[in-house]
């Protein structure tokens, strides 16, 4: 494990070769590599890696409003997505079990939050963000404690951004028969008939019957290439921009980049997870390497 850019990214590598990129700005996954060095998330060549914004990429983390939320009172002051993605975390330290693997922990609280932030969303809380790098697989987990004496509500939302090669050759699978809110047309409930495919702009929250038990896959050419599976995040948001949402994204480089891209994001997002105090909500996601 290395601390590189002037304390702003850790970077882990594997003696086998694999490796993750983590940047402490929005607790960020920028990269994650297999053995032969090839990429498996998509970071846009504009994204802003500096602060100023959140990374357009990689796999930033929605916390605690999925979007916006004007009617909810609590959340309704914060910008799109929270503010988990645009705070500085802190780094927790490295472990690793049987030596094949490397976890590295980062945390946010109330008390780490800069005070300006800290009044859009005046509750006591504490982050942790684990983020397990294996031979075969990744795996982020987000632990939310609230600290303080009043009840809040949150969702959660791992915003993971992926590579792909074709997106006209890509399905996801793993929502047959699952209902879904189409973002895209007044999020007026669907039901999905056989696997995802993409022919225009898509943005949809999937929640697919039976929780998080049912496993998703991202397939290219006709092979499944990446199989992710949730605990305890019931939602799944797939969303790509297409043409016209990337030509409006400032920071969305190149401009086709939408071709190699595809959002899968697991999440707790429709409702809310009612948080009393010294509560905890856990949620993770596995992405494994077909
Ligand atoms: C997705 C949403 O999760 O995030 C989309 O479903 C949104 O509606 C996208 O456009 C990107 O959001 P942002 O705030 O990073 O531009």
């Amino acid at each position: 494990v290395t601390i590189t850019d002037g304390n702003s990214r850790i970077l882990a590598t594997l003696p086998t070769g694999e490796s993750v990129e983590v940047l402490l700005f929005g607790a960020t996954v920028l990269s994650w590599k297999d053995a032969t060095g090839d990429e498996k998330l998509w970071l846009s060549e504009g994204a802003k890696l500096d602060g100023s914004k959140a990374v357009r990429g990689g796999i930033p983390l929605v916390f605690p409003v999925f979007g916006v939320a004007p009617d909810h009172d609590a959340t309704k002051a914060l910008p799109q997505h929270g503010f988990a993605r645009n705070s500085r975390w802190e780094f927790l330290g490295k472990s690793t079990s049987e030596g094949s693997n490397v976890k590295l922990d980062f945390g946010l609280s109330s008390e780490s939050l800069p005070a300006e932030t800290a009044k859009l969303w005046p509750y006591k809380f504490g982050l942790l963000y684990s983020v397990t790098l294996d031979r075969e697989s990744l795996s982020t987990t987000l632990v939310v404690t609230n600290d303080g004496d009043e009840t809040f509500e949150c969702q959660a939302l791992l915003h993971s951004y992926f590579k792909i090669k074709d997106i006209t050759d890509v399905q996801v699978t793993g929502f047959e028969d699952s209902p879904y809110d189409d973002k895209l047309d007044g999020a007026k409930t669907k039901s999905q008939s056989g696997a995802i495919t993409f022919d225009g702009e898509l943005d949809r929250v999937y929640t697919p019957p039976g929780g998080a038990s049912h496993p998703v896959s991202i397939r290219e050419g006709g092979k499944e290439r990446l199989r992710i599976v949730r605990d305890n995040l019931d939602d799944v948001v797939v969303w790509n921009p297409w043409i016209n949402k990337s030509a409006g994204m400032g920071d969305f480089e190149p401009k086709d980049g939408w071709k190699n891209m595809v959002c899968v994001e697991a999440g707790s997002v429709k409702g809310w997870q009612r948080l009393e105090k010294g509560d905890t909500f856990q949620g993770a996601q596995t992405i494994h390497l077909v």
